[in-house]
């Protein structure tokens, strides 16, 4: 027999159906509600409400659990590559051997990308900054490759533009910071792996050998992997809504890195280490800062604490604290900023507002600080997150598309003003 809810209303009751999910998630279906009751539900910043049915993350903020079809973040981030994990978030199954020398081979053939980009990049302003010639520079390509317009085109058309756009974002990533400290751009070498490359065009100077340090690729590679993908957050939603409107994959992939910018979601990485440097700066009086963050009249935040879903602790920050003390320690890095956040750590997990509250330090807690070991500049950290998240967000997109999902479209609750004449302009 199939669960039911009942809402009860004015001395009616309302029978729905409750939908539940392979890991025994229960949620009510309302599609019926308002056509039979009048009622609509009230949940701003969807805090309560499935958008979408999902066979592609899982996570349990509750327990700390994250996987990626099935497979759980920590084996992942431990024994796989991040190209292994697009491929499984995309297209459901880890590759086998030529799936994925197939699919890495793919991705080599189109990591240049046209030259008339330059021009558009040479367009930006020097100093700008990179989160936002990157949303350009992705939306540009609608322009390169209008056939990508069309989202119901044939599977194999499909595929091509998300091998394109897999293929071509290091290129963007790493152009979008030449960009910004007025260098000339490094061309992609297709001899190296997906992290190498990325990493040979964003720190490569002219003249100059440079050989990619083992140590730093492996690290972003695991970066990389547990940044994937995190089911319905914002900018992945905002991925689906846009999509939902039949806009192309790269229109949405564009939008989601909008969303992905403030320092509420991905712009959090380098909020982290800026408040961390202030702390420094400030004489490192880890508990001055913590009244401050639980002040309500003041708007400062612990940057890099709380989440919209895990409660208990976040899986990503385990695996990055490790990861962030491993790399600290083989690239022979002595960072005082490390210290700051440890004990900032320490003081707030034994603070009763932090845990009373539920805050714990989330993924973007540490992240900041292995990229600062690696080079990666403060500017660039919510980069390197859409660099990591690209997967999700196609992922999820093609996932709306094969459900041909209707188009996002919430409703409200009008609390303005009711009918009111016009007051012409001289009586008002
Ligand atoms: N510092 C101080 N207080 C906090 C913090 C924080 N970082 N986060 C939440 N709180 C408090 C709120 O003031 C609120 O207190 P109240 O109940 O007394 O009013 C309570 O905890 C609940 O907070 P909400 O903002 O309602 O929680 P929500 O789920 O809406 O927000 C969010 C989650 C946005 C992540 C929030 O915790 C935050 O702003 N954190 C700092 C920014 C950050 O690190 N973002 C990265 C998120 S992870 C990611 O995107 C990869």
């Amino acid at each position: 027999m199939s669960k039911t809810a009942e809402v009860k209303f004015e001395g009616k009751s309302y029978e729905l159906p409750v939908i539940e999910g392979t890991e025994k998630e229960i949620g009510i279906n309302i599609g019926s509600l308002r056509s039979e009751s009048g009622l609509i539900t009230l949940d701003p910043g969807f805090k309560n409400t499935g958008s979408t049915k999902s066979a592609i993350t899982y996570l349990d903020g509750e327990k700390g659990i994250l996987r990626y079809r099935g497979y759980s973040i920590e084996e992942l981030a431990d024994k796989s590559t991040f190209l292994e994990v697009s491929y499984l978030l995309i297209f459901g199954h880890l590759p086998s051997e030529s799936e994925l020398s197939d699919f890495q081979n793919q991705i080599k053939v189109h990591t240049l990308v046209h030259e008339d980009i330059k021009k558009i990049l040479e367009g930006f302003p020097s100093n700008s900054h990179p989160m936002g010639v990157l949303s350009s520079l992705v939306t540009s390509l609608t322009a390169f490759y209008p056939e990508s317009l069309d989202p119901n085109r044939s599977s194999e058309r499909v595929n091509l533009s998300i091998i394109r756009i897999l293929a071509k974002m290091p290129t963007f990533a790493a152009w979008a910071y030449k960009n910004e400290v007025g260098h000339p751009v490094n061309y992609p070498d297709n001899n190296l792996d997906y992290c190498s490359n990325f990493l040979k065009m964003m720190f490569a100077l002219p003249a100059e050998k440079y050989d990619v340090d083992p140590v730093i690729s492996s690290a972003l590679n695991k970066l990389l992997i547990l940044h994937a993908d995190h089911e319905q957050n914002c900018s992945t939603s905002t991925v689906r809504v846009v999509g939902s409107s039949q806009a192309s994959l790269y229109a949405s992939i564009s939008a989601g890195i909008n969303a992905l910018w403030g320092p509420l979601h991905g712009g959090a990485n380098s909020a982290v280490i800026e408040m961390l440097e202030n702390i420094k700066k400030d004489g490192g009086d880890t508990k001055k800062w913590m009244a401050k963050a639980k002040d309500k009249n003041d708007p400062f935040r612990l940057m890099g604490f709380g989440h919209r879903v895990y409660k208990n602790f976040d899986p990503r920050a385990r695996i990055i604290k490790k990861a962030a003390d491993d790399v600290l320690d083989k690239l022979g890095v002595d960072d005082p900023v490390l210290d700051i956040a440890k004990g900032l750590e320490q003081v707030a997990l034994n603070d009763e507002y932090f845990v009373e509250r539920k805050l714990y330090p989330n993924v973007d807690f540490y992240s900041g600080i292995i990229y600062r070991a690696l080079g990666i500049p403060v500017d660039m950290f919510t980069v390197m997150f859409a660099l990591g998240r690209l997967p999700g967000w196609i992922a999820q997109w093609k996932e709306m598309r094969e459900n041909n999902e209707p188009i996002g479209r919430p409703r409200q609750i009008y609390v303005g003003e009711n009918l009111r004449p016009y007051v012409d302009l001289k009586k008002r």
